[in-house]
This record gives structure tokens, C-alpha cells and sequence, in this order.
């Protein structure tokens, strides 16, 4: 068995849809292990452009795809998802989808928390995707939620809603909001009750399935810079996005993850509110915004965008042991005269190589910045390094060498094939 995990080593959108999806033709399976569907992976096949937030990325290839049990699943979104890439021409059945039975649920309640909560925070926002992600995941640490499992026994979801309720109620109460009642639960999970259950198997089971194939490859949502623990915090999604997270949100173990991949994108952006050093609140980053079609696939939200931010890809790489690097988005560089590296932070007169974590700082920090040519020629759509002029290489070689770590794969454009392999992996 060779297991990789793709993991984002920024703020998200980095482009780890599309390598799953250039990769997986060399994976037997592919396991989704944390997030939910404010995950948002574009993939360009040919004609089509498939937008998947909580399926695993393998589909687009039939691959034997789960949903891990550290996913927290929106069934109405699922099932939304799943007819809108059916539209597409996948057939999804629980052939080819497997859901973890542990994984919790996201329900209306934790949809409105969500945005309950964001209007009251005023310009304190995170800036959610308002998904219902950081209550559903509060309810499971607080032994509250709804699992899959528990829409096998009616009794025992009588049970389970009336003690979610009872924290719900006290909660919304004191927002103002409406008290639920458990039939508005149980009218909720009626209509796709059934259909749920059809795709769930117990994680020992899909281990034992996934053990016996020789190629698994786990799917990062996020990204290290979203991580709960390890990211911007308080400007963070509420699950562990770094590769330690695959042995907790996958039914595998930690040895079964043999190396990781860090997706970096040749340049920084970011969704929703919080720090952003090498942000670019000019003309350039405009140019990066709409030369990369930088929209949130989720909320449509224009991305912010700056440089690339070495003193955080280095952390990224450190936290999820990441052993080479795939950059995309190389070509959005294209009709740049120079580009700029972000290598190290000062603040108060002080150096820093990494962020620091009091937030007091984070207005005081100055990017110190490496400068470099630009290349002032077309990349998009390059196949091999032959086609790329000295001067990109160039630039990859100076983040391999502020990194430390090789680039393995370039992808020069959204489509399968514009991607330069430069090392088996
Ligand atoms: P993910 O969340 O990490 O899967 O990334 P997203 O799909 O949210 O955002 C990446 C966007 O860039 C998508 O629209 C992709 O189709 C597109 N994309 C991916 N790789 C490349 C690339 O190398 N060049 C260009 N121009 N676009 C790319
Ligand atoms: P992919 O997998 C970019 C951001 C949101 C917000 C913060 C918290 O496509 O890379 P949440 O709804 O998770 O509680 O929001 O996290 N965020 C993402 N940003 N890409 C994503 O996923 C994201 N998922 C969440 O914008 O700032
Ligand atoms: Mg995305």
C-alpha cells in the first residue's frame, strides 16, 4: 500500500481539487477525513467543470470514494451535490460512495447558529461560508450531535435530538431565535433518512476495504493556515486541516499515511476576514484576483490576494511533514514585470520567521520582501519544464530553495492535462 494525503499549505483554494483529480487515476480510493461543504474543488475536465464541496474528488474518475468520519455532513447539501454531478454524467451509488456511520450531522439548526452568530459579531466577523461547519462541530466535542447511526433506531433519535435540543434551545433562546421542536427534527431527517443510511458503512468496514486496496489517497479540505489549532485563530475553520488530522478523520491509522503533499499556489489568497501579511490592496492584486479567477466557489466572495508568504508555507510544510510541493497557478503569473517573495516578517524592529500567534501583532507586521523577474511570457497550458522560460524556472527553483523541499508536479492552467510532472511521486 502507497497512501498519500494532498493537503493545502495556505488559506484554501490552493488548487487541491484539481491534482486529486490529476492524481487519482494512479489511486484505488480517495477519503475525504475532515471539513464539510464549505470545501469548494474545481475541476475541469474537458467540457466540463465539476464543483464539488463534499464528495471526495475521485468520483470524477469512479473511484471508490469516502467520507471519512471527521467530515461533518449537510445531507440536504449532499444529495444537492450528488444531482448536480449526476447532471454531469457520474453516477453516484453506494458502489462508489462509502460514508463514515460515525460522522456528524449538519442540520438547519446549525446553519442558522452559524449566521446567527456572525450577525451578532459585527466587524469581529470570521467571515464563515455560513455552512453550519463550526456549530456542527461544536455539538460533536460537546457530545451533543447526530450521528448517521442514530437514524437507525427511532428511539434512540427521540433521544439524541431531545438532548441537542435542550443546548440548541437554551442557545437560541438568548439569540432571539425561534425554539425548535424534536418533530421539526424529525421532519427535517425524514425525507432523506433512508437515502443516508444507504451510503453509510461502519469505519472498521471501510477500513477493512481500504486496506485491501493498494493505493489510497487522502483528500485535504482547507488549508495548514484554516487549521483549529495551528492556523489564524480565531480566523480559522473549526476542524484540524493539517496531515496529522488523517489518522483521526479517516478509519486508518497513522501509519498508513506514507507521504504527504503540500499544494502551494504561486501566490496568496484568502476568503473571509483575518491576517493576511503579504496582502495586496492595489492594482496587483487586483490583477491576481481577476487574472485567477479568484471567486469563491462556495459564497462567491471575491478572494483577497497578495504574494506568496514563504514564512507561512515553511510552518504549513513543517506541521503537516510535508515531503515535496506541487504549485499551481503558475501561469496566473504570466504578464507580471517582477513578483515578489514574502521571506521573513519584522515587527517592532524585530525579525520573525514565523507568525506569531498574538494577535496584538498581526497589524505591526512588515513583509520583508525578495524581488524577482518576472517572465513576461505565456506558461499557461505547459506540459513539460522544456516549455517553461528561464525565468519561471527560476522562480520555482528560489521557493525550493526558501522551502527546502522540491517541487514535484507545476500546474500551469485549471485543466487535467496542463500539469508538468517533474518527479514520480
Ligand atoms: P481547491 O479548493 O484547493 O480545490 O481550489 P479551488 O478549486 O477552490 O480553486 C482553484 C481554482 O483555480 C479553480 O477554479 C481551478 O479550476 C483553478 N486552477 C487550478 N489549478 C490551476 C492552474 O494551474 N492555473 C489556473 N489558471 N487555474 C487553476
Ligand atoms: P477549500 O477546501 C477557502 C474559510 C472561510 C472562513 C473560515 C471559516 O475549497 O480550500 P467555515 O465556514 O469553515 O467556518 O469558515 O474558513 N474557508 C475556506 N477558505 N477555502 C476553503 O476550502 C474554505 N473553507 C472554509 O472563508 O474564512
Ligand atoms: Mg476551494
Amino acid at each position: 500500500m502507497s497512501n498519500i494525503a494532498i493537503i493545502g499549505l495556505q488559506w484554501g483554494d490552493e488548487g487541491k481539487g484539481k491534482i486529486v483529480d490529476v492524481l487519482s487515476d494512479r489511486f484505488d480510493a480517495v477519503i475525504r477525513f475532515q471539513g464539510g461543504h464549505n470545501a469548494g474543488h474545481t475541476i475541469k475536465v474537458d467540457d466540463k467543470t465539476y464543483k464539488l464541496s463534499l464528495l471526495p474528488s475521485g468520483l470524477v474518475r469512479n473511484k471508490f470514494s469516502v467520507i471519512g468520519s471527521g467530515v461533518v455532513v449537510d445531507p440536504i447539501a449532499l444529495f444537492k451535490e450528488i444531482k448536480s454531478v449526476e447532471a454531469l454524467g457520474l453516477t453516484i451509488s453506494n458502489e462508489n460512495l462509502a460514508i463514515a456511520d460515525n460522522c456528524a450531522l449538519i442540520l438547519s439548526i446549525h446553519r442558522e447558529l452559524d449566521n446567527l452568530l456572525e450577525s451578532q459579531k459585527g466587524d469581529k466577523k470570521i467571515g464563515t461560508t455560513g455552512r453550519g461547519i463550526g456549530p456542527a462541530y461544536e455539538d460533536r466535542c460537546g457530545r451533543r450531535s447526530l450521528r448517521i447511526c442514530d437514524l437507525l433506531d427511532d428511539n434512540i433519535l427521540q433521544e439524541r435530538i431531545e438532548n441537542l435540543l435542550f443546548y440548541h434551545n437554551l442557545l437560541r433562546k438568548s439569540l432571539g431565535a425561534k425554539e425548535v421542536r424534536v418533530e421539526d427534527i424529525i421532519n427535517e431527517l425524514a425525507p432523506i433518512k433512508e437515502r443516508l443510511l444507504s451510503y453509510a458503512k461502519p469505519s472498521f468496514e471501510i477500513a477493512r476495504i481500504l486496506k485491501k486496496k493498494k493505493n489510497v489517497m487522502f483528500e485535504g479540505a482547507q488549508g495548514a493556515l484554516l487549521d483549529v489549532a495551528f492556523g489564524t485563530f480565531p480566523y480559522v475553520t473549526s476542524s484540524h486541516t493539517v496531515s496529522g488530522q488523517v489518522a483521526l478523520g479517516s478509519c486508518l491509522g497513522v501509519g498508513d499515511l506514507h507521504k504527504t503533499l503540500g499544494i502551494l499556489k504561486a501566490y496568496t489568497t484568502r476568503v473571509g476576514f483575518g491576517p493576511f501579511p503579504t496582502e495586496l490592496d492595489n492594482e496587483i492584486g487586483k490583477f491576481l484576483q481577476v487574472e485567477g479567477g479568484e471567486i469563491g466557489t462556495v459564497t462567491g466572495r471575491d478572494r483577497r490576494c497578495g504574494w506568496l508568504d514563504v514564512v507561512l508555507v515553511r510552518q504549513a510544510i513543517q506541521l503537516s511533514n510535508v515531503k515535496e510541493i506541487v504549485l499551481t497557478k503558475l501561469d496566473v503569473l504570466d504578464k507580471l514585470e517582477e513578483i515578489k517573495i514574502c521571506v521573513g516578517y519584522e515587527v517592532d524592529g524585530k525579525e520573525y520567521d514565523y507568525l506569531p500567534a498574538n494577535c496584538a501583532l498581526w497589524d505591526k507586521i512588515k513583509p520583508v520582501y525578495e524581488t524577482i523577474d518576472g517572465w513576461n511570457e505565456t506558461t499557461v497550458g505547459a506540459k513539460s519544464l522544456s516549455d517553461l522560460p528561464q525565468k519561471a524556472l527560476n522562480y520555482i527553483k528560489r521557493i525550493e530553495e526558501l522551502c527546502a523541499i522540491k517541487v514535484a508536479i507545476v500546474s500551469t492552467g485549471p485543466k487535467r492535462e496542463e500539469t508538468i510532472i517533474v518527479s514520480e511521486l
